[in-house]
């Protein structure tokens, strides 16, 4: 978008804002689009509850503010407002709400109690399964109660390890009531009471003749040569791809190397790339079977206005629909989650569909907050994709308007951490990525969309005119090593954790060949056995040669007679580990969240109580020190 853009949609903004007496803003911070699903939803409902005499503003946190001056001046205008907050990985905000969730909180006690007109409610997303549970929202409920806000609700806190449309709902319930308090005082009519049933969006349909100009995506995701993010990824192609594990494992893991060479993107060791992967021939072909087109067909879809945005109210809940003309096996591969689990507003759209009034009634019961059990044991605990969903209520037939606007969800980016630094792979991103492969409790053979791509990618070395590609980014992390090549930097990454830190021992090694000197590192690398899964051996025992890391320690999970996980090792290596820590060193972790990252935090924990010889409560207060001086760093999933 343009300055002047931006300019015309914020003056239209204000004309839409005043033609109301009362405004409801709701924020949404969404990383995979639940929070903005949900914030939608919420404005729909305001506004059948209050007969469009109440505005609910439903606005991307990013698109809010250009910088921290309009944030604060937006802000102390607005009466109320709710936020939609998800919290990721290591209890970080989602990228869309990062630089609001700054500003927000960073010298909170200074600003003082200047948002005393505003009244809130924050609704938060997040899985308990990760320590830093809702994190985000928590953290900006009790800031902006903090700055003088006044708070409408408690903060709701949503776990998408059970089901979290039931706790939005449950929440929703209590909200309803507040804002009715707050809203009614100017309206004396009574609010609109008959039960709320939400609609159903859908693209208007337009299909095309065969012969129609198809604009396939490859087309589409073309970099603008400028910016290069979740929005405008750009195509690179698949330059190397390979298997790490060895033909003794049962499992698999890929090296896969993106050329970026004439796309602009430039990237940093310890970045992220995001990957838009295509679904498989095979899945595509079940969906088009189940929705009863054939894949050849030709069409193109078509929101309220041209860009896809309502043209008043600005609740409308249908997301901009993706360019077109395409092919259904095009959609259907580039822009459809057609393997994750459908969330019950899905069940209640296909429940709509439905002609046999037995599938009709079951789907109703599961989307049902009655149904909670049910939809818990036969979605959630059963890890049942869209597609069988669809193949156990055949009769739910839903046109492709609608199934796209309603039933599956945009198909997500993957992230991985980049395993190469720009020194050493100037015009590559390798990525290190282990298959998802193996049966859900249902027996299905579930593959991960992202990970299945990779490993039959077909890489330039070997076909030039059929390799694969895919539209990428770079998202940029804080996982950094330090400026100061001497500082001790103690590295944990079991299984493919190890990305980020090749890339840290790629940089190193060029920094020494250029006559750096380097302070001492140790890498902690955990695998099950070395005759297996031991990936990047050779290169990581030529860094131990060449002096790139003072030692190398491998934990071996299933060789001996016991497991040895490498917070184990760190624990054998304790005097040391904390001897180069406490002299100012750095510590990285990075791998699994809710498992890795958890224990070796623990291990931290008790590392410092041993070697310092202190309490608990001070060994917890010198690691979240380390972490606020950004010298304990966490890249974890
Ligand atoms: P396991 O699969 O044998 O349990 C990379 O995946 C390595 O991390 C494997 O050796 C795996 O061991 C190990 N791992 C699994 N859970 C872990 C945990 N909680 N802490 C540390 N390592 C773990």
């Amino acid at each position: 978008q343009s300055f002047s853009d931006q300019l015309s949609v914020e003056n239209e903004d204000e004309l839409e804002d005043e033609k109301y007496e009362k405004k409801v803003t709701i924020f949404f911070g969404t990383q995979t689009g639940t929070a903005e699903g949900f914030a939608k939803a919420l404005a729909e409902e305001g506004a059948s509850r209050y007969d469009n005499k109440v505005f609910f503003k439903v606005v991307d946190l990013d698109n809010y503010a250009a910088d921290d001056e309009q944030y604060e001046n937006k802000l102390k205008k607005e009466k109320l407002a709710i936020f939609m907050l998800a919290t990721y990985g290591d209890g970080e905000p989602t990228d869309n709400a990062a630089r609001f969730y700054k500003w927000l909180t960073e010298g909170e006690a200074e600003k003082g109690q200047w948002l005393l007109d505003l009244t809130y409610g924050v609704f938060g997303l997040g899985n308990r399964q990760y320590e830093h549970f809702n994190k985000v929202a928590k953290v900006v409920d009790k800031s902006l109660s903090a700055q003088g806000a006044k708070q409408l609700i408690s903060c709701g806190i949503g776990d998408d390890d059970q089901c979290i449309e039931d706790d939005f709902t449950a929440w929703r319930e209590q909200l309803w009531p507040e804002l009715d308090a707050l809203l009614r005082e100017e309206h004396d009519e009574p609010t609109n009471t008959t039960p709320y049933v939400a609609s159903i969006p859908e693209y208007r349909l337009i299909l095309h003749e065969g012969g129609a100009k198809i604009l396939e995506d490859k087309h589409i995701r073309k970099n603008n040569g400028e910016v290069n993010d979740i929005n405008h990824p750009c195509r690179a192609r698949v330059a190397v791809r390979k298997e790490l594990h060895t033909h003794l494992s049962e499992r698999s893991c890929i090296h896969l190397e993106f050329d970026i060479s004439d796309t602009g993107i430039i990237y940093e060791t310890g970045d992220h790339v995001g990957v838009y992967a295509e679904n498989t021939f095979e899945t595509v072909q079940e969906a088009a079977n189940l929705l009863g087109y054939s894949l050849d067909t030709i069409f193109s879809l078509h929101g309220d206005s041209e860009d896809g945005h309502p043209l008043s109210g600005g609740s409308g809940s249908l997301p901009p629909p993706f360019p077109g003309p395409c092919t259904l096996k095009t959609a259907l591969a580039c822009y459809a989650d057609l393997l994750s689990p459908p969330r019950k507003a899905v069940l209640a759209v296909l429940a709509a569909y439905a002609s046999d009034p037995n599938e009709k009634d079951r789907l109703a019961y599961l989307a049902s907050l009655k149904g909670k059990d049910d939809y818990s044991q036969y979605v959630a605990i059963s890890q049942r994709s869209l597609l069988e969903v669809m193949s156990d209520f055949p009769s739910a037939k839903v046109p492709l308007g609608a199934f796209f606007a309603a039933v599956a969800p945009r198909l997500q980016p993957r992230y991985y951490s980049i395993s190469s630094s720009p020194r050493f792979a100037p015009s590559r991103i390798h990525v290190t990525c282990a298959l998802v492969y193996g049966p859900s409790p249902t027996g299905r053979i579930h593959k991960g969309v992202c990970s299945t791509w990779m490993k039959e990618a077909i890489p330039l070395e070997d076909s030039r005119e059929s390799c694969s590609c895919a539209p990428i980014f770079v998202r940029q992390s804080n996982f950094k090593l330090p400026e100061d090549p001497t500082v001790p930097v103690v590295m944990v990454g079991p299984g493919t954790g190890l990305a980020p830190f090749r890339g840290f021992l790629q940089e190193r090694a060029a920094l020494q060949d250029s006559g750096a000197k380097l302070g001492p590192a140790i890498l902690f690398f955990g695998c099950r056995n070395r005759q297996q899964d031991f990936i990047y051996e050779e290169e990581l025992n030529n860094y131990v040669a060449k002096g790139t890391i003072t030692s190398l320690i491998v934990a071996f999970s299933r060789e001996g007679p016991s497991k040895e996980y490498v917070q184990n090792k760190m624990m054998e290596q304790a005097s040391n580990v904390w001897n180069y820590i406490s002299s100012g060193g750095y510590l990285y972790v990075c791998g699994d969240a809710k498992g890795m990252a958890r224990d070796v935090h623990r291990t931290l924990h008790d590392m410092v109580q041993q070697q310092e010889s202190v309490e608990s409560s001070k060994a917890e207060a010198i690691v979240k020190k380390l972490q606020t001086d950004g010298r304990y760093l966490r890249d974890v999933w």
